[in-house]
């Protein structure tokens, strides 16, 4: 998510990803992968 926001990571994929992570802060990404890391 960081490195799709950056844009050190940039393909036509993350293009559609990209304005999403723009309004997501980084407090935010952390608790979104804390929730995807304790899926099972
Ligand atoms: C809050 C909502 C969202 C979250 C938390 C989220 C999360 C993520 C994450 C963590 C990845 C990276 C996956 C990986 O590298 O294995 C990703 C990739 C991606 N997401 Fe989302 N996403 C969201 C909404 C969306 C929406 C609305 C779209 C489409 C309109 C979208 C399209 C994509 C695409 C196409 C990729 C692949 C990008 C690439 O390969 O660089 N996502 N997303």
């Amino acid at each position: 998510m960081l490195d799709i926001k950056s844009g050190v990571r940039h393909n036509r994929q993350s293009a559609a990803m990209r304005p999403v992570v723009n309004v997501v802060s980084e407090a935010e990404m952390r608790a979104i992968a804390d929730w995807l890391a304790a899926l099972k």
